[in-house]
């Protein structure tokens, strides 16, 4: 199924509840949440407390994207402030393993995240285990960088992957999606897409909602 998940971090922060609930009037199938320490990227976005104040104000599914070093340490604080899927970086200090292990003993998903330079392959040992691969079509860190698309074979091979072992699994990508390369990225086989200042920049967000989820339906994936 395919999914729009506007990204927070461009939204206008003093105004956070009614951006949210604007974007969920528009037609947002979930809300992407950045969090990042300062340490894992260079960058600080928001942490537990903005999580669970934005859980009180909004039944909206809170896809929460951890950039920091030790997701072990917090993946549990993070569904407890009420995220409904938390996704981690395989270039973390933390153990794989253990860190799904721990998301997964919540009952709520879990997602394994990779930057640009890491290869397709390190993730294809967890795909039974995880709802979600994320792929970073940009450095990680900042919101309004340009979708790189070298990367969209990496895209392709990890959708051929999850195709060929008949799993469900999501695939997000994150970073430059806009009307145009949206459609590179539904074409690889990503069917999952954050997009943070195309989408909040714009005046009206249901139109530029449904302008994204235009482009990436009419760009199937052909395996
Ligand atoms: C970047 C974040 C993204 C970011 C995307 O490190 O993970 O979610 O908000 O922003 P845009 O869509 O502007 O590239
Ligand atoms: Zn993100």
């Amino acid at each position: 199924m395919l999914k729009i998940a506007p990204s927070i971090l461009s939204c206008d922060f003093a105004n956070l509840e009614a951006e949210v609930s604007a974007m969920q009037r528009a037609g947002a199938d979930m809300i992407h949440v950045d969090v990042m320490d300062g340490h894992f990227v260079p960058n600080l976005s928001l942490g537990l407390p903005v999580v669970a104040s934005l859980r009180r104000k909004t039944d909206a599914f809170l896809d929460v994207h951890l950039m920091i070093s030790s997701p072990l340490s917090y993946a549990e604080k993070f569904v407890e402030a009420g995220a409904d899927l938390v996704t981690f970086h395989v270039e973390s200090e933390s153990d794989i393993q253990q860190t799904i292990d721990a998301i997964r003993q919540t009952g709520k998903r879990c997602g394994l995240s990779v930057k640009p330079d890491t290869p397709a392959e390190v993730v294809f040992p967890y795909l039974e285990q995880i709802d979600l691969v994320l792929v970073m079509t940009v450095e990680p860190g900042f919101g309004g960088q340009k979708f790189r698309p070298e990367l969209c074979p990496k895209i392709r091979a990890i959708r051929q992957e999850i195709d060929r072992r008949g799993l469900s699994v999501d695939l997000e990508v994150d970073g430059g999606i806009d009307n145009q390369t949206i459609s590179q990225a539904a074409q690889a086989g990503a069917n999952v897409f954050v997009a943070g200042s195309a989408l909040f920049s714009q005046p009206d967000y249901r139109e530029a909602v449904e302008k994204l989820r235009t482009h990436a339906q009419g760009s199937s994936y052909i395996g």
